[in-house]
């Protein structure tokens, strides 16, 4: 099964993929735009800033910002949600905390932003910033506030709502470290889904009426035979249940498809929207649970952390973690199969763990990647470059995968190896790719 899927995907490679990912950002490290050098000298000498405790790791691109996340996991944390300017010119571009430097206090009574992982932005002009409460999250015994959905107007800048999860939606294990927005022509009736990888459990967000519900499904839990990991040379256990969620475009009903993953397992599974959307199914478990569908399973080592799914093509693109790596899948193909999966960037320098994604309004797909393994589990090297910014325009990015609507063979080389043309089927464009393979290696 493992051989299937390497083999599968470096036969791919013969075809498609970007190996060479363009680099838009890179950082060794990461420094903050403080107001003057004073400020700046007073948070390090304070530990206010301790600048190797910084990791990007959740990431948004709305108009002409990247914004970012920098979650609390040790002390010294500068500022845990931050923008930095698309057209910056610079290859290490400085973080300007967002929407200010006062937002991030923490030696308030209630701080307003204390540590969130992920975040997206609306079609209203929104971002919709989902905040853990967790601080030092390695250190078990620090405080902890209740998670918060925060939405900030874009064009303000200024914090429009602030939601906490509701006890009864809390477990002491939660996690929120996911989310996604299902958005509606009058903006009023948005919805977010919020991922608590650690009860697990799917809480579903009304903006209109400011409340929430939660689901609960067994397919949210962890396989337990996909808890070990192996990735840059450290091998370690995680146990983190509903993690990747991506929304597709509305079908004639007007409902979404969510599809989600846990990040401890091999399958991807659905459910529509007009199951989560409806309250009342969420306190009758017994009755929802047949509305959750597995779409597939995608073999050994496919441990998936995020995903986002672009709606024009109706591609899905997730995180192959363990394999330094960004798949695609094309959600109109019936069959959620390892040979209907796309390879679209594999790289074992600029691509270690690839921790959020997304596809801008202008079709570019977005990838951060930042070896977080490395800095929970050993000790990363300030030297070279830690964390990336990879950009593609999805054209580029599914250009000869089964994600693509057709798919571009190099015909030349068919012929060379054939000695025919014509129009090749999917499954023989991957029998001849592997051929070629086997020929290459020979020669
Ligand atoms: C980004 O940079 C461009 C060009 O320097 C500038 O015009 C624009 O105002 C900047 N935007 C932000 C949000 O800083
Ligand atoms: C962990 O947090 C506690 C309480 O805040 C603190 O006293 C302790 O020093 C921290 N330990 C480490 C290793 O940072
Ligand atoms: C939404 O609900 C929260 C409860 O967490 C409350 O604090 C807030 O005031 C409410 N906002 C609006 C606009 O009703
Ligand atoms: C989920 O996937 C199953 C299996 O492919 C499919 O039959 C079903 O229609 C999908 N459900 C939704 C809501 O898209
Ligand atoms: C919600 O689910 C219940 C129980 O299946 C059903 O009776 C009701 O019609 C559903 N409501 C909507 C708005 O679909
Ligand atoms: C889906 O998978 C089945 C079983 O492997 C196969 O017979 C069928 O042709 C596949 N369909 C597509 C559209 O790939
Ligand atoms: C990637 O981002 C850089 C920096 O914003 C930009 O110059 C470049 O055009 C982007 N690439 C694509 C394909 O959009
Ligand atoms: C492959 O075929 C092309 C023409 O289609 C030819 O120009 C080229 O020399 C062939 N290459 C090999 C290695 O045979």
């Amino acid at each position: 099964m493992l051989l299937f899927v390497i083999s599968l995907l470096s036969a791919q490679s013969a075809l498609a993929a970007i190996d060479s990912p363009n680099v838009a950002f890179k950082w060794k490290q990461v420094d903050f735009d403080y107001p003057t050098t004073q400020d700046r000298w007073d948070a390090t000498n304070s530990k206010q800033f301790i600048p190797e405790n910084n990791i990007p790791l959740g990431l948004e691109v709305y108009g002409d910002r990247i914004f970012i996340t920098v979650p609390r996991w040790k002390e010294g944390v500068a500022a845990s949600l931050v923008y930095i300017n698309k057209t910056d010119r610079q290859d290490s571009p400085i973080l300007h905390p967002y929407p200010n430097w006062e937002a991030h206090n923490q030696n308030v009574p209630d701080p307003q932003i204390v540590s969130p992982f992920r975040m997206r932005a609306d079609n209203c002009g929104r971002l919709w910033v989902m905040d853990t409460g967790k601080t030092n999250i390695l250190n078990s015994s620090s405080p902890v506030v209740k998670p918060k959905l925060l939405i900030f107007n874009l064009n303000t800048d200024k914090l429009i709502r602030s939601y906490t999860i509701p006890d009864d939606q809390l477990h002491e294990d939660n996690f929120f470290a996911n989310i996604a927005v299902e958005e509606s022509d009058d903006c009023d009736n948005n919805f977010a889904y919020l991922a608590d990888l650690g009860q697990p459990a799917l809480v579903v967000y009304d903006f209109k009426n400011n409340k929430s519900w939660m689901f609960k499904h067994h397919y949210f839990n962890i396989d337990p035979l996909a808890g070990n990991m192996k990735l840059a040379g450290l091998s370690f256990q995680w146990k983190d249940g509903i993690f990747g969620l991506s929304l597709s475009d509305k079908d004639a009903e007007g409902y979404s498809t969510l599809y989600f993953h846990p990040m401890t397992s091999f399958n991807e599974f659905n459910v529509s929207t007009k199951v989560l959307k409806n309250e009342t199914l969420s306190k009758n478990p017994q009755e929802a649970k047949d509305f959750f569908k597995l779409l597939g399973t995608r073999g050994q080592r496919s441990q998936s952390g995020a995903s986002f799914l672009h709606k024009k093509t109706g591609v899905l693109f997730y995180s192959l973690v363990q394999l330094n790596a960004v798949l695609c899948w094309r959600t109109s193909l019936s069959n959620y199969t390892m040979e209907s999966q796309g390879r679209v960037f594999m790289n074992d320098e600029v691509m270690v763990f690839p921790n959020d994604i997304k596809v801008d309004a202008n079709d570019i797909l977005w990838v951060l990647t930042d070896k977080l393994p490395i800095f929970l589990y050993d000790y990363p090297n300030f030297r070279e470059y830690n964390f990336h910014i990879i950009n593609a325009t999805v054209k580029e990015a599914i250009k000869g995968t089964p994600c693509d609507t057709k798919i571009h063979v190099d015909m030349n080389i068919m012929k060379n190896i054939t000695g025919a043309g014509g129009v090749m089927v999917r499954s023989e464009v991957y029998l001849l790719s592997l051929i070629f393979l086997v020929i290459a290696a020979a020669v």
